[in-house]
């Protein structure tokens, strides 16, 4: 049995509450195959369909492509442009010798892209990437969902100034961005790793993650945060919207209105406090979240009839955010081998609650990946004193 440390019952209490945690050359193709098959990242077999896409490039930029229905596949459908994602020109080029940028893990830099596309915001969305889009399973695009309902939310999500979430800290001797990624895991209990989580310059946090109470343990700084309210002056918050319901919250966030739908009556902007501000809110793009899915992270579930429910932890895809816009990463709170040790949560107050395996995530997936992401010299993961 396996522990949900980063789970989809927390984002469900703190989103029932309230809910908040993210081209065009079709003829751009990439095999997916070619490009992907021979890095260890991947399922032991990948005996993936490759699909067409159901339109002609001429219609792709005219109407939305007919609804496709997750039901009729009986694994995770792959297209000939599955592997395709937009990237961003305007990239970082770190002068940090020390950059996760310059490593020279092979397997890790074939499948790297530090110029994919990280946001979401209006503008992205036309019939012509809706086309594309309309391909994919939600979160990593918007199989099911309606044109209108989805693009008229997007509008509303502002533009960062700058394709580049952190900058590079002003007081640091090498031009280095050093960022600490707090996951949630038991193994923080008793760790006594604050001081050093809070000296980073980033501190990357998510889920609901409390630190009132257990600062000795986990740090109090937070400059990053995934999901959820957590009031503090100079956050920037990272969404990912996932389902209907969270456009809706979005939508009603971005307005300052009340939510429609599932939040029906919600004021999303309530719960912020008073302290939301654009500029410092950011949406994931869904090229993002497939990259990280089908390159990093492709669970042997896709190739079930489970294959839509799958999806990397919130944590994994902080994880993978802080690798492309830091230069050093290290992780704490993160599942590993021995995570039957520690308890769920390093805040849960009663005893060990038992660990639960939540069927939407491949912990064991993860359990290898930060395993080897660390082995790589590519994050420092905290595996326990
Ligand atoms: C595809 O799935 C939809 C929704 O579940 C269903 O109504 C439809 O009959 C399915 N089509 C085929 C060809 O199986
Ligand atoms: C649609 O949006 C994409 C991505 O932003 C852009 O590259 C493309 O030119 C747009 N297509 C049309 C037909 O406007
Ligand atoms: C965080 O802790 C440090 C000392 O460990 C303290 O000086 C600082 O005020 C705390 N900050 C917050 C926001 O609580
Ligand atoms: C919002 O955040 C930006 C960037 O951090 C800052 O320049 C601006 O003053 C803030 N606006 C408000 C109203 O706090
Ligand atoms: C944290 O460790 C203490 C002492 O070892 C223990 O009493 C407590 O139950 C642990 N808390 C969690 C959430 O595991």
């Amino acid at each position: 049995m396996q522990k949900g440390w980063s789970v989809v019952s927390l984002i469900l209490s703190c989103c029932m509450l309230l809910y908040l945690v993210l081209w065009s050359n079709l003829s751009e193709r990439f095999l997916r195959r070619k490009s992907v098959t021979n890095l260890d990242f991947q399922p032991t077999t990948s005996p993936y369909k490759t699909e067409k896409p159901l339109y002609t490039e001429q219609e792709a930029v005219i109407t939305p492509i007919p609804i496709l229905y997750k039901d009729n596949f009986t694994q995770l459908p792959v297209w000939d442009f599955e592997d395709f994602y937009l990237r961003d020109h305007q990239t970082r080029n770190p002068i940090c010798p020390k950059s996760l940028h310059n490593n020279n893990d092979p397997e890790f830099k074939e499948a790297v892209l530090p110029d994919i596309r990280l946001w979401f915001y209006n503008g992205n969305l036309n019939i012509s990437e809706w086309n594309r889009l309309a391909h994919f399973n939600n979160p990593f695009g918007f199989m099911e969902y309606k044109y209108n309902e989805i693009k008229e939310v997007v509008e509303l999500i502002p533009k960062p100034k700058s394709p580049i979430l952190l900058p590079v800290p002003k007081d640091s001797p090498d031009g280095c961005i050093r960022c600490a990624v707090v996951g949630t895991g038991g193994i923080l209990n008793n760790s006594r790793l604050g001081k050093e989580i809070d000296s980073h310059d980033y501190v990357f946090r998510m889920n609901g993650a409390i630190t009132q109470g257990f600062e000795e343990d986990v740090g109090n700084r937070t400059s990053v945060y995934k999901l959820c309210s957590v009031h503090q002056q100079g956050i920037k918050y990272v969404m990912i919207p996932e389902g209907m319901r969270d456009f809706e919250w979005l939508q009603g966030l971005l307005q300052g209105k009340e939510s429609i739908g599932a939040f029906k009556g919600v004021r999303p902007l309530s719960y912020f406090n008073g302290h939301f501000n654009e500029s410092r809110f950011y949406v994931l793009h869904p090229d993002f979240l497939r990259y990280v899915r089908n390159r990093f992270m492709p669970s042997k579930q896709l190739q079930s009839k489970y294959w839509a429910i799958y999806r990397p932890t919130n944590g994994a895809f902080a994880l993978f955010l802080a690798l492309h816009v830091c230069d050093i990463v290290d992780a704490y709170g993160f599942i590993t081998e021995d995570h039957l040790k520690y308890s769920n949560y390093y805040y849960e107050k009663l005893e060990k609650t038992k660990v639960i395996f939540y069927i939407n995530h491949d912990y064991n997936l993860e359990i290898k990946t930060w395993k080897k992401l660390h082995q790589a010299g590519i994050i420092k993961l905290f595996q326990g004193h």
